[in-house]
């Protein structure tokens, strides 16, 4: 049994209670965080942090928990789940708290509900573009709200449209906007290859500001070697890119070889994807 933490306290997963007038439970009012520990190292641990913080103070949830303060806890919890001999993903929630009565109006003087748990993930994929694990996804209309750079725990529009790929027999849904312009993916942001060339949209308010894209980025500018650009994607561009990737903390960069049931390029993994995961894969642990 994984042992949790909550509102100060470390206990089994199963004795986690909290109470039904919690806000993350009435509204979905939160923030919350997935970062992966590889033997007990993690990827884009301070990022990730500040990523909760940033989305805690733009929602006014006083969480008062400083950045050392964070890491000290989600690293006592990796230890207290043997973290150093397996890889853990480590689930990260505030909500605004617990209140008397349900009314849509932020309350006065709740405690913010902090609820941590690990759960165990994949080991990375091999950087061989003959062996790693292929994916294939659906697309539809974004249909989410306009405030998608928030990591809020409000996700059925995120699961709604996960769903759509999941149903049909596909491992995700990438999402465009009503210009169809690619925006993300339902749990994961995209990026596609022309001609050698990496391309992710902007980030902007259409997508969350991922950090698995944002180490993948880094490292491929830092290494030099792909041309990547940030920029507006349409839809025209997703369906002749020679190659389509997904990016998450616990996808790492996943290949995308179909889409809506048509082969992306040849229908394998590229070139260019098994270079850039082995960029990636070499300076993630350097982006804590
Ligand atoms: N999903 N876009 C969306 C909508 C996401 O939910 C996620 C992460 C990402 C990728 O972000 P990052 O690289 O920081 O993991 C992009 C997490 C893993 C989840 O909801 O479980």
């Amino acid at each position: 049994m994984s042992t949790a933490y909550l509102n100060g306290e470390y206990l089994p997963l199963s004795e986690a209670k909290i109470s039904p007038l919690d806000r993350g439970f009435l509204f979905g009012d939160g923030i919350y965080e997935v970062i992966p520990y590889y033997s007990g190292k993690s990827v884009g641990l301070i990022p990730h942090i500040q990523r909760m913080i940033n989305g805690l103070a733009e929602i006014e949830i006083n969480c008062d928990k400083t950045l050392e303060q964070w890491i000290t806890l989600l690293d006592d919890l990796i230890a207290k789940n043997d973290g150093a001999t397996q890889n853990l993903g480590v689930y990260v929630h505030v909500s605004r708290g617990t209140d008397v009565i349900r009314n849509h109006a932020y309350p006065e003087n709740v405690t913010p509900t902090i609820f941590c748990f690990t759960f165990g993930i994949k080991d990375p994929e091999p950087i061989d573009r003959t062996q790693a694990t292929t994916y294939t996804v659906t697309t539809t209309e974004d249909l989410r709200w306009k405030r998608c750079h928030i990591k809020s725990t409000a996700l059925l529009g995120n699961v709604m449209h996960y769903q759509q790929g999941h149903a049909s027999g596909n491992n995700e849904c990438l999402l465009y906007n009503s210009n169809n312009e690619l925006t993300e993916g339902s749990s994961v942001n995209a990026f596609i290859v022309k001609d050698g060339v990496v391309i992710t949209p902007i980030q902007d308010n259409q997508i969350l500001p991922g950090i698995t894209r944002r180490i993948i980025i880094d490292s491929i500018k830092a290494e030099g070697s792909i041309k990547i650009e940030e920029r507006t994607v349409t839809m025209d561009e997703v369906h002749s890119a020679d190659e389509v990737w997904i990016s998450s903390s616990s996808k790492e960069i996943a290949p995308i070889v179909a889409i809506d049931g048509v082969n992306v390029g040849n229908g394998k993994i590229g070139p260019v994807w098994e270079k850039a995961f082995a960029i990636y894969t070499a300076a993630k642990f350097n982006h804590s």
